[in-house]
Order: structure tokens, then C-alpha cells, then sequence
């Protein structure tokens, strides 16, 4: 017998993401029959903002009563729960184990796996931050998925229970694939906290530079879903401005640390996305030369004293 087609779910872990997708999936009319964790108020807060949901003492008993079970826990402990969990030989086929990590491995679960259980991954491409605000702002994202056969379907059928669009990666491309979003999510965050920690020098605290600069940001995502990467660029390199690029990069080298080598990273990339445009500004080869330059520079660890003006 295979997957049902409407599984009985269950949660290992009453955490952020717990919160938010065991509701959308409950709303859509999936059943959540139980829920183990840690903390045993935990599991009972959450089992109580399900119907027919109980909260139980241990991650066996979520095995127990359910088809698919969500292992919802910090990856650290990915491993040590899914090889003390044990599946009924006499239900092989019938139900699986699936984690929501983007970085972690699906073959962590692969004790469940040799004891007849279908394992996967089921990663949303979102921030939870365990509140109500989740439920909705989960609309539209995507959803990660890496299983075979039946628990592939039910999973992406799962997806868009939450609203997600499904999105598949081959087995083996977690890793890559996890580093590489970290620029859409928290990279994108430590941006802004270079940009906030540059204007403190002139007098601006957090509160007053985010003010300022997220529309800016908003205003360039939108950009780049309207009109693509390359044509959404702005500033000095996207124009061909050398001479700018020039004296901001002799400007941050000289206030020391890394910034100069960061601006110069991202510059790199910036000259290889105007390239991309149908016509390119002149420039371009100058200012790949300023940042090669300047990377050596950073790379011998001292920056020589550059003119300012
Ligand atoms: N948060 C995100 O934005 C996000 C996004 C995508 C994917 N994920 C993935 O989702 C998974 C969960 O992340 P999260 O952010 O929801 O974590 P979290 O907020 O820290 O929640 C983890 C939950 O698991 C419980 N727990 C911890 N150790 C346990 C154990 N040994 N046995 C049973 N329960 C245990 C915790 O304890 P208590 O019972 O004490 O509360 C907590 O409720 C991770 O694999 C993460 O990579 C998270």
C-alpha cells in the first residue's frame, strides 16, 4: 500500500516553522493528529490551535498515529531523533519521514528509510518568525522539495496546501543550494548592515538609516522581478562611472578592515551583470581593472594611500 492521499500528519518539534505550516496545512484541510516536543507546553500550545490534534509525550507516539511525519526539529538534531524513531515493518510503504532543512542532508533520515519508511526534504524558501504573521506572508513562496515517487507527489500536492510553489532539486544539490539562497535572505540583511554601519559615521543611527534605505531596497526587488537582474542594476558601474568607483574605493580603503575588499567583491559581480546588458558601458573594462586592483590590494592585507579627491 502506498502514501494516502490525504496523510495523516504529524510534528517533531512545535517550533517557528512547525507553528505556521501545521496551521496552513490544517486550514486545507490536511489532518494533524499529533505533535511531540521538547518542551511538552510546547506541542500542547500548538495541538490546541488544531482540531482533533493531540499533543503527546514522545516523537514515537507522533509515529505512531501518523502517515507523514514532519521532523521539525533544529538540525543539530536532525540525526539523533530520526535514528531513535521506529517504523512498524507491518506499515512499510505506507508512511514517511521528511525534514524542512534547506542545508541538512534527507539522509539523515535513512534509518527510517531502511525500516520501510519513504524519506525527503521539504524546504520552504521563507523566514519564519513563529508569529501570526507567517500564515499569510507564506503566499507565494516556494517550497524546496527532494523525495521520489508518491511522497514527491503528496509533498508538492503539501506545497500548495501552504500557497508554495513546488520547486525540485536533484539528490546531492542540497548544500549548494542552501549556500546559494543565503543571498536572497540573511546576506541581503548583512548588506544593509554595511551600508548602516558606513552612514554611522555621519551621524545616523540603525532606526534612521533603514528609514531611508528599505524602500530604496523595495523599490530594487521590484526591479529585478519587472525587469531581470542585469537591467535592474543601478549606480556607478551600471553607467560606466570609473571615476566613482574609483574614489569610493580609495575612500573605503582608506578607513581600514574590509570594506574596501567587499565593495569590491560585489563591484565584480556588478561589472559582470552590466555585461550582460545589450550595450554594455564603455567603462566596463576600467572598472573590472580598479577592482582587481583593489582586491590585491586586500589580499596583501594593507591598502597604500590612495588620493581622495
Ligand atoms: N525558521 C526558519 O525560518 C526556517 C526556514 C526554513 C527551514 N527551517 C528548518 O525547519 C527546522 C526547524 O526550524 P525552526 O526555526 O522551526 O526551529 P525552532 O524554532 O528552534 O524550533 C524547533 C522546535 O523543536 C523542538 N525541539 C528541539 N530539540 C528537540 C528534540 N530533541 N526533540 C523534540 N523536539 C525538539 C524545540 O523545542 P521546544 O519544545 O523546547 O520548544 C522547538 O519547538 C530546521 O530544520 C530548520 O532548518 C527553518
Amino acid at each position: 500500500m502506498p502514501l494516502p492521499d490525504t496523510p495523516r500528519l504529524g510534528f517533531i518539534g512545535a517550533g517557528r516553522l512547525a507553528r505556521c505550516i501545521a496551521r496552513r496545512f490544517a486550514r486545507a484541510g490536511f489532518p494533524v493528529v499529533a505533535i511531540a516536543s521538547r518542551t511538552p507546553s510546547s506541542a500542547d500550545a500548538l495541538a490546541a490551535q488544531l482540531d482533533g490534534c493531540r499533543a503527546v509525550a514522545t516523537p514515537q507516539q507522533v509515529v505512531d498515529a501518523a502517515d507523514l511525519i514532519f521532523l521539525t526539529v533544529p538540525d543539530d538534531d536532525l540525526a539523533p531523533v530520526a535514528a531513535a524513531l521506529r517504523f512498524d515493518a507491518s506499515r512499510a510503504g505506507t508512511q514517511a519521514l521528511v525534514h524542512c532543512s534547506g542545508a541538512s542532508g534527507v539522509d539523515l533520515l535513512d534509518p527510517a528509510k531502511r525500516q520501510g519508511a519513504a524519506t525527503g526534504g521539504f524546504h520552504p524558501l521563507y523566514l519564519f518568525g513563529g508569529d501570526d504573521a507567517d500564515l499569510a506572508r507564506l503566499d507565494g513562496c516556494s517550497v524546496t522539495i527532494e523525495a521520489e515517487g508518491t511522497l514527491h507527489a503528496a509533498l508538492a500536492r503539501l506545497a500548495g496546501a501552504l500557497g508554495c510553489h513546488p520547486l525540485s532539486i536533484p539528490a546531492g544539490g542540497r548544500m549548494l543550494y542552501h549556500a546559494a539562497a543565503h543571498y536572497a535572505a540573511s546576506f541581503a540583511i548583512c548588506g544593509l548592515a554595511e551600508a548602516v554601519d558606513l552612514w554611522r559615521s555621519l551621524g545616523f543611527d540603525e532606526d534612521a538609516a533603514l528609514r531611508a534605505l528599505l524602500p530604496m531596497l523595495a523599490g530594487t526587488v521590484g526591479a529585478a522581478r519587472d525587469k531581470g537582474l542585469a537591467s535592474a542594476l543601478s549606480g556607478p558601474v551600471s553607467r560606466g562611472d570609473a571615476g566613482i568607483v574609483a574614489r569610493q574605493l580609495a575612500l573605503l580603503e582608506s578607513r581600514g578592515g574590509d570594506h574596501a575588499a567587499l565593495y569590491a567583491l560585489l563591484t565584480r559581480r556588478a561589472v559582470a551583470l552590466a555585461g550582460r546588458r545589450a550595450a554594455p558601458p564603455a567603462a566596463l573594462p576600467a572598472i573590472a581593472e580598479l577592482v582587481e586592483t583593489a582586491l590585491a590590494h586586500a589580499a596583501l592585507g594593507a591598502a597604500p594611500p590612495r588620493d581622495e579627491a
